[in-house]
């Protein structure tokens, strides 16, 4: 029989086979670009944000646009930003043009060198005068820019995790790249971020100096039949076989939610036997996951105070249309007062451990909902 590896990939940037569908936005996402429309693309974590954007961007290069990828995520400090970045436009640009002489004439502030990885992938460090930092950011900031209009092209710049730009010296860093950032015009902006209250805040609040500059486009699930396509699709392809009511129940276990489909499918591959998934095998697979998950969700748990495990415990018995804040909760936990609830829910979003969505407050992790409901609520450990 032919060696076939497990198709389903979970954490970290899907791309080809095990990218589903989002054909919509890609489309969406293109006709921004090639309009010069700024977007903030915000979602809860993991529903798939930085392959989306990958995915665009492998589009952009075919019709010319040039695409520039910076991972904010690990920066806290702008000198951080300034390595980043022009990091980001070298990795880009170095494909274009001989790379040394262009680094030189594009930042004269910046000493940039090439290496390589111990994967043998080219790699850029970066060095550059401390005390002149300021300048240097305004200098890397405009260098795409000013090279695309040398060129006459344009370009795309994807800046992933960019709520992280709020950690440098929040609200300096953010009006000196605001000023350069308008009087762009060869180049679009795709601002990505995962901690959806912090970014809409940076974009939504008229006393910040991001307020009302791009598109805002939040990024939602993937629709239920795209995505029980794509399951069965990756399933037949390594030769088993799954019926459609395990599809179903697959997706309204995981609520459509890519990260998660691709979690329990994964699970489920490897318990199936002799190559057929049926309903039975699903609860089988939550358990299998749910064990495997337990020691990273005590460790959430334990580090969690008395009343926010309330909540937490409140919210995983909620239903959908139902508050967790209804009086038989209050009185469950001797609470006089839904204020002191709702402090605890903010504090848990600040965790990203919890979620508003249409009015609604919802804990993120379906699983660790469904840990919480099975091993905590029902022991009443709380
Ligand atoms: N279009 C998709 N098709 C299939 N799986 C997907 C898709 N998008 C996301 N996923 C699943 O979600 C996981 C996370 O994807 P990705 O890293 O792109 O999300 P993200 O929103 O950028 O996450 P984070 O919030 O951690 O930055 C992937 O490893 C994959 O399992
Ligand atoms: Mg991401």
């Amino acid at each position: 029989m032919r060696d076939f590896k497990n198709p389903f990939i979970y954490g970290g940037r899907v791309s080809g086979g095990a990218f589903c569908n989002r054909e919509g936005e890609i489309r969406e996402l293109l006709e921004d670009i090639r309009g010069r429309q700024h977007v903030i693309l915000s979602s809860q974590r993991r529903f798939g944000k930085t392959s989306l954007v990958w995915k665009v961007l492998e589009e952009t290069q075919t019709e010319g646009i040039i695409p520039v990828y910076a991972d904010l995520y690990p920066i806290s400090t702008l000198g951080e930003f300034i390595e980043e970045y022009a990091r980001a436009i070298a990795r880009t640009l170095s494909s274009y043009e001989k790379a040394k002489r262009l680094m030189r004439e594009l930042f004269s502030r910046l000493h940039l060198s090439m290496g390589v990885d111990p994967a043998g992938n080219p790699q850029w460090s970066v060095g550059f005068d401390r005390s002149r930092e300021a300048e240097t950011f305004d200098e890397v900031v405009s260098s795409l820019e000013n090279y695309l209009r040398r060129k006459g092209k344009y370009g795309v710049v994807v800046f992933d995790e960019f709520q992280q730009i709020t950690e440098t010296d929040g609200e300096k860093t953010e009006r000196r790249l605001r000023s350069a950032i308008q009087t762009h015009e060869h180049v679009s902006y795709l601002f990505v971020g995962s901690k959806r209250h912090l970014l809409h805040d940076l974009f939504s609040n008229p006393n910040r100096p991001f307020y009302r500059s791009g598109k805002i486009f939040p990024l939602e699930k993937i629709a239920s039949g795209h995505l029980q396509k794509f399951v069965k699709k990756r399933f037949n392809g390594a030769g088993v076989d799954i019926d459609e009511k395990t599809l179903g129940l697959i997706v309204e276990t995981t609520e459509c939610h890519p990260y998660y489909t691709q979690y329990l499918c994964h699970v489920l591959y490897d318990i199936m036997e002799k190559r057929r998934i049926r309903t039975d095998d699903v609860p089988r697979a939550i358990d299998l996951l749910l064990r495997r998950e337990s020691t990273a969700y005590m460790n959430t748990w334990d580090l969690l105070t008395h009343r926010q495990r309330q909540v937490l415990v409140a919210l995983s018995e909620t239903g959908p249309g139902d508050s967790p804040f209804r009086p038989e909760m209050l009185r469950r936990f001797n609470i006089s007062q839904p204020a002191v609830m709702i402090r605890a829910v903010k504090s848990l979003m600040d965790k990203d451990l919890v979620d508003r969505e249409n009015g609604q407050y919802g804990i993120i992790d379906l699983f660790f909902k469904r840990w919480i409901r099975t091993s905590i609520a029902m022991s009443s450990q709380v």
